[in-house]
């Protein structure tokens, strides 16, 4: 793969697909790691004198403008990370965005509105996709690939636009590429795993390959009812994917034929209602219970304290970590001390040790952890869950070409 440094970028027109699909509550940002882990790429193609046209997706609108999923407020936070002004296009490929890039100077930088604002960024169809990937080709000279998190969709701005531009893989990515590589060859063992999260059918395929490989894989999140309904216990009202459950007694039964070790939540925090996570109110009924003892009209929550002390215990000889979902509801304080525990064993750990996902990404910083004392924190969710089950990612393979 070609690198920024391999591109004569001063005085060109550099189209930067970043991944700045950050979470937003009343319009605020509030978690801004995204934005921060693309800004040295912009920063190093500004000084080199290049005009920059940075692009990303900010949720799932469905292809059409939708005021709720507006770039704006992240370009004015991009502006105050590069401490430099970021103009704003209020289209993709309309005439906002042909004028703002106009106006560009060598060394200056605009921000396009969603890109998924626009049908051709995600459609299905080759031909849709690539007539948006053609304005958008339009726009720019050059390309780099910077959007980690977005590698996994095969898009316009992902996949079809490199093609059509002469392209070089963005520092981020980079970056996110190597780290995943330690995971994937010559890992250091103890490989331990934590996943968390509410769904186990987001993580089939990563658990599928990792039983070849990981010596430990801990379950938290509502995807542990799963596994705790498929050894027969009572999960009452938690997450359950009842059709999961067969795929799940299969990983189980491969487990113990590979030594890989599962570790389940042996107590679990339940309520018999959802937190409210606007006023965190504390719940009328917090509870403490045994894994196999979950009444009938409780929802588990959180991994309980003896859980919290078993993973710790199950991350302390670990030379290698990947932690992929929170283990529990940590927006709401009463269901945050799993993750927090999950994230204080990490930093307790002498392992190289990598967090993977939004959810987790976020977690760790919302929780108020030093994000620079782990080894790798990636803006990648479902992008590194697909590096990790070994599937071929198309934004990686268009920057190959
Ligand atoms: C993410 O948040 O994982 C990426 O930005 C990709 O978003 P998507 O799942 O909506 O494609």
């Amino acid at each position: 793969m070609k690198t920024i440094e391999d591109l004569d970028v001063a005085g060109k027109r550099v189209f930067v697909r970043a991944d700045l699909n950050v979470p937003l509550s009343n319009g605020s940002i509030t978690d801004d790691g995204r934005i921060r882990a693309v800004a040295p790429t912009i920063t190093k193609l500004l000084q080199a004198g290049a005009k920059v046209i940075v692009a990303s997706h900010l949720g799932r609108p469905k292809g059409e403008p939708d005021p709720q999923f507006s770039l704006a407020p992240v370009a004015v936070r991009l502006g105050e990370i590069l401490a430099a002004p970021v103009s704003f296009a209020t289209d993709t490929v309309g005439e906002s965005a042909k004028a703002t890039v106009a106006a560009l100077a060598d060394g200056e930088v605009t921000l396009l509105e969603n890109l998924r604002f626009n049908a051709g960024e995600t459609a299905k169809d080759d031909a849709e996709r690539g007539a948006f990937a053609d304005a958008l080709a339009g726009l720019a000279d050059l390309y780099v690939g910077d959007g980690f998190g977005a590698v996994h969709r095969k898009h316009a701005s992902v996949y079809d636009l490199p093609a059509r531009l002469p392209h070089a893989v963005g520092d981020l990515i980079a970056t996110e590429v190597g780290v995943l590589k330690r995971l994937t060859e010559e890992v250091e063992r103890p490989y331990v795993v934590v996943l968390g999260g509410s769904k186990v059918s987001d993580k089939v395929g990563v658990i599928d390959n990792l039983l070849g490989k990981a010596d430990r894989i801990l379950i938290g999140g509502g995807m542990a009812y799963t596994f705790l309904a498929a050894l027969g216990h009572e999960v009452g009202i938690s997450l359950l994917q009842k059709d999961q459950i067969p795929t799940v007694l299969e990983y189980l039964e491969r487990g113990k034929a590979n030594g890989v070790e599962f570790v389940l939540p042996v107590d679990v925090a339940v309520s018999g209602s959802f937190p409210d996570l606007k006023t965190l109110a504390p719940v009328a009924d917090f509870a403490v219970v045994d894994a196999d003892e979950i009444p009938a009209d409780k929802e588990g929550l959180d991994i309980g304290p003896k859980s919290r002390e078993l993973f710790a215990a199950k991350l302390a000889d670990a030379k290698t970590v990947f932690w992929n979902g929170p283990v529990g509801v940590f927006e709401h304080p009463e269901f945050a001390e799993g993750t927090k525990s999950v994230a204080q064993a990490l930093l307790d750990s002498d392992a190289f040790t990598v967090v993977g996902g939004g959810d987790s990404a976020a977690a760790v910083r919302i929780l108020g952890f030093d994000e620079t004392k782990f080894g790798h924190i990636s803006t990648g969710g479902g992008a590194s869950l697909e590096y990790l089950e070994g599937k071929t990612l198309p934004g990686l393979a268009a920057l190959e070409g």
